[in-house]
C-alpha cells in the first residue's frame, strides 16, 4: 500500500475504502449486514487497510458494521477514521460521539477523527478543546476536519496555534468532475484555493466521492483515451489521478469485490505529467450534461 506522509510523522495510505450507503444513508438499514460485513472484510484482505466512515451513516449503523467485519483483523494493522457530525461539536458532546463511536467499531482509539463539517453557531475553540481532549486520553491519535474552507482551517488552527496536537487532514469533495463545485460546507474552491493551503501548510487532502458516484465511469473520450493508453480501467485513471497528486489519498466506497480488486489497482503507478495536465484541462461537464 501506498502512503501519504507529512513531515510531523502523520502517514495514511492513500487508498482507503469509502462506507457511505453502507448500512444505511441517513437511516439505518439492516437488510444487507451480511453481504456488507463481507465486503469490508474481503476489502482488507486484499489490502484496504484505511476505512472511512461516520458517525451519521446509517444513524451509526455503518460503524457497527464496520466494527464487526475488523474484530477479526489485527487492529494496529489498520487505519480507521471517523467522523463528529456538526451538531455534535459542543465539547461534552463531542467527547460523547466519539466514545460511544468507539464503542460501535468496537475498538479503543481512532486513528483519524474528523469534525465532519463545520458549525458556525459553535466556537471552533470549543470544539478543538474538545479535541485535544480526546487526544490526550489517546481516544484518537489524529485531528482532521472535513468540508472544511480555507476560512474555516485558518480558523481551526488558530483555536490549535498552542496546542500540540495539528490537524493533519481534511477530507473534502474533490475528483475530475466536481473540480471547483462542491456541495458540501461552502467548498466550492477546492481546487484553485483549498487544495494548494492543505498542501502549503502540510495538511493531507482525502478526496471523498473520488468516483462522483460512478459518473466518472460513463464514456468520455480523453478517459477512454487513457484507459486505453494505460491499459487500465476508468476507475483506475480517476482514482491515480487524485493520489498521483501531492498530499492527496482518497477513499472509493464500494462493496463489489471485483470493483474493490480494481480500485485497488490505482496504486503502484503514476500517470506521466502530460496526461496529468491533460486531465487537469479536460472539462468533464458533459458527464452531467
Ligand atoms: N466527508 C464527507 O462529507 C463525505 C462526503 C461524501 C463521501 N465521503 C466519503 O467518501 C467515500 C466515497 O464517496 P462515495 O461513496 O459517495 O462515492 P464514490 O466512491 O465516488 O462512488 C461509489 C459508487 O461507485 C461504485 N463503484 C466503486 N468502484 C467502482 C468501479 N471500479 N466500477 C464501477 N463502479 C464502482 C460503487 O458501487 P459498487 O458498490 O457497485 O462498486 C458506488 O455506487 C464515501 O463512501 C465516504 O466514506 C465523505
Amino acid at each position: 500500500m501506498e502512503y501519504k506522509r507529512l513531515d510531523n510523522g502523520f502517514s495514511i495510505p492513500a487508498l482507503g475504502l469509502g462506507t457511505w450507503l453502507l448500512g444505511g444513508g441517513i437511516e439505518a438499514d439492516y437488510s444487507k449486514d451480511e453481504k456488507n460485513i463481507n465486503a469490508i472484510k474481503e476489502a482488507i484482505k486484499l489490502g484496504y487497510l484505511h476505512i472511512d466512515t461516520a458517525e451519521s451513516y446509517g444513524c451509526g449503523h455503518t460503524e457497527e458494521l464496520v466494527g464487526l467485519a475488523i474484530k477479526d483483523f489485527n487492529r494496529p494493522d489498520l487505519f480507521i477514521t471517523t467522523k463528529v457530525t456538526d451538531i455534535h461539536l459542543r465539547y461534552n458532546k463531542l467527547i460523547n460521539s466519539a466514545k460511544a463511536s468507539l464503542k460501535r467499531l468496537q475498538t479503543d482509539y481512532i486513528d483519524l477523527y474528523f469534525i465532519h463539517a463545520p458549525n458556525p453557531d459553535i466556537p471552533i475553540k470549543e470544539t478543538m478543546e474538545a479535541m485535544d481532549y480526546l487526544v490526550e486520553q489517546k481516544i484518537v491519535k489524529f485531528i482532521g476536519v472535513s468540508n472544511f474552507t480555507v476560512e474555516a482551517l485558518k480558523e481551526a488552527k488558530e483555536a490549535q496555534k498552542h496546542s500540540d496536537n495539528k490537524i493533519v487532514a481534511n477530507q473534502i469533495e474533490y475528483n475530475l468532475l466536481t473540480r471547483n463545485k462542491g456541495r458540501y460546507g461552502n467548498n466550492h474552491s477546492m481546487e484553485s484555493a483549498t487544495i494548494p493551503y492543505c498542501q502549503e501548510n502540510d495538511i493531507i487532502i482525502i478526496a471523498e466521492r473520488p468516483l462522483e458516484r460512478g459518473i466518472l465511469l460513463k464514456p468520455h473520450p480523453v478517459m477512454d483515451k487513457l484507459a486505453e493508453k494505460y491499459n487500465k480501467t476508468k476507475a483506475q485513471i480517476a482514482l491515480n489521478w487524485l493520489i498521483s497528486k501531492e498530499n492527496i489519498a482518497t477513499t472509493p466506497m464500494s462493496t463489489n469485490v471485483e470493483h474493490l480488486k480494481e480500485n485497488l489497482g490505482a496504486i503502484g503507478w503514476n500517470l506521466s505529467n502530460e496526461d496529468m495536465k491533460l486531465l487537469d484541462e479536460t472539462n468533464f461537464e458533459r458527464l452531467i450534461s
